[in-house]
């Protein structure tokens, strides 16, 4: 397993209380709400339903492995983070962590913007309907193609994220004839992961340009004096799955003081920050995620305070949440296929998906819950390991947890928390079909991505 791959920071995921698993809930059927989607409980004869349905039955229905959506709570969230900043700011759902043409739908319904990252997120996003004005092009190499069709259909602002890429966008958008609102993606020497974060003077990573040595304030000296270009604001995004406010506050207040500068050698108050994504979820019962209200607050309180101590009005303030929407409104509802029980360590719980449905165990050493979905059981609890069916022994899903000790084949097993993160970074490995996202609401199931099939893999190989 390799923490240092996490594109987000190498510390992301890592942070695992020693021994935290080691006692079982006191009741193994009790599903814990911090992880479930909100309409997830139990019907009379216990089986886990969502929206009204029972995993029974969409199982029958849409098969598994399958990602089931509960539409109503990614509606709640979305409204929930557009109320808690108010008309004064604006959500950007990233759309990295899960996309569709229906989330896509249901944002434009819901009054958030879209984050889109290339060209295949913002063809989604245009052919679902969503204004070209309410989507951000982000990405540290766009091509001059992702470029060209962002500018041409008149998205709402362009991160620009190097050197190369100021003059590329203003290139464009001059031989176009327009000016593009752009915003300059900066680093500002945070790396805030969890409940951690550290500032420090420089970041080794590939995003944005440095705050440190003048290489952001340059940047902006060139990009106030391409015609091409319309600079609105600086952008910073410090990490992922983050509890801890502090790292934002180190990160708005180095932002601000950009601002600043940029006010005292061009005279030119930048009327836009945007802070981001990054806020954490929980995924397991140990963790305590922020409510939107608060992260509101606390931005808001923040850059005020910020902006008042260096004498500049408060700008426009807009976040970029994926995970924090998307990530509890779904989970991954799988068929138990084999139950092997080593003598002395822990039971091994085979399924019938596995790391090309959720990567995130073995690439991050991710964290997840588990619960026996299709029944109840009062069984005793034991120690599993749910591992996939891939060729690999890093192959797992949920690294441990407690299962009741009477699982067998054909048990329906389902792990929540995997809205974000999972389907958009499925994979074919083994020659496995991506598994179908399912939204329900309502009581009623409607497939919203559909499972591939080997007629789809065989068209890619042209044999
Ligand atoms: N804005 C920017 C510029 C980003 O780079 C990201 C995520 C977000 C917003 C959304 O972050 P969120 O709120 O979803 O944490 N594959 C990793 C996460 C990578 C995040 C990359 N950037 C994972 O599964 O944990």
């Amino acid at each position: 397993m390799s923490r240092s791959a996490h594109p987000a920071g190498p510390r992301h995921a890592d942070v695992m209380s020693d021994g935290h698993y080691l006692a079982p809930a006191d009741d193994l059927n009790v599903l814990d709400q911090k992880v479930w989607s909100r309409t997830v409980t139990r019907d009379e004869h216990g089986a886990v339903t969502v929206g009204g349905l029972t995993v029974s039955r969409l199982a029958e229905e849409f098969g598994t492995p399958a990602y089931f959506l509960d539409e109503a709570d990614f509606r709640a969230r979305c409204r929930a983070w557009s109320d808690a900043f108010g008309p004064g700011a604006d959500v950007f759902y990233a759309g990295k962590a899960f996309l569709s043409r229906a989330v896509v739908r249901w944002l434009k319904e819901e009054g958030l913007n879209l984050d889109v990252c290339s060209a295949g997120e913002l063809a989604t996003a245009l052919d679902a309907g969503m204004p070209a004005e309410r989507i951000a092009l982000h990405g540290n190499n766009k091509s001059v193609e992702e470029i060209e069709r962002a500018v041409a259909a008149g998205v709402g602002r362009i991160v620009l994220d190097s050197f190369q890429e100021i003059v590329r966008v203003a290139h464009v958008a001059q031989g176009l004839g327009k000016r593009q609102r752009v915003q300059i993606r900066v680093t500002v020497g945070v790396e805030a992961h969890t409940h951690e974060f550290i500032a420090t003077a420089h970041e080794d990573q590939k995003f944005g340009i440095a705050l440190a040595g003048g290489q952001a304030a340059e940047a902006v000296r060139r990009a106030l004096t391409l015609d091409g270009l319309e600079l609105v604001g600086i952008h910073s995004h410090i990490g992922s799955q983050i509890f801890d406010m502090a790292g934002f506050e180190v990160s708005a207040r180095r932002v601000v003081q950009l601002l600043a500068e940029v006010r005292d050698e061009h005279g030119v108050e930048l009327p836009e920050i945007d802070l981001g994504g990054g806020l954490g979820i929980a995924y397991t019962s140990d963790d305590d995620p922020r409510e939107p209200h608060e992260i509101a607050k606390s931005l808001g309180d923040i850059v005020t305070r910020e902006c008042e101590a260096a004498g500049l009005a408060t700008p426009r303030i807009s976040v970029e949440p994926g995970r924090a929407i998307v990530g509890p409104t779904a989970f991954t509802l799988y068929e138990v296929g084999t139950v092997k029980p080593l003598e002395g360590l822990r039971t091994y719980v085979s399924v019938d998906g596995g790391m090309s449905d959720n990567i995130r165990t073995a690439l991050y050493d991710a964290e997840y819950s588990v619960a026996l979905a299709s029944r109840t059981s009062d069984a005793e609890p034991m120690l599993v390991r749910v591992v996939g069916k891939h060729c690999e022994s890093g192959d797992i899903v949920v690294k441990d947890a407690y299962l009741p000790s009477d699982l067998a084949p054909g048990d329906l097993i389902a792990v929540p928390a995997t809205g974000a993160y999972c389907r958009s970074m499925a994979s074919n490995y083994n020659h496995a079909l991506r598994p179908p996202v399912v939204a329900v609401r309502d009581g009623e199931a409607r497939v919203i991505v559909r499972r591939e099939t080997e007629e789809d893999l065989l068209r890619l190989d042209v044999g």
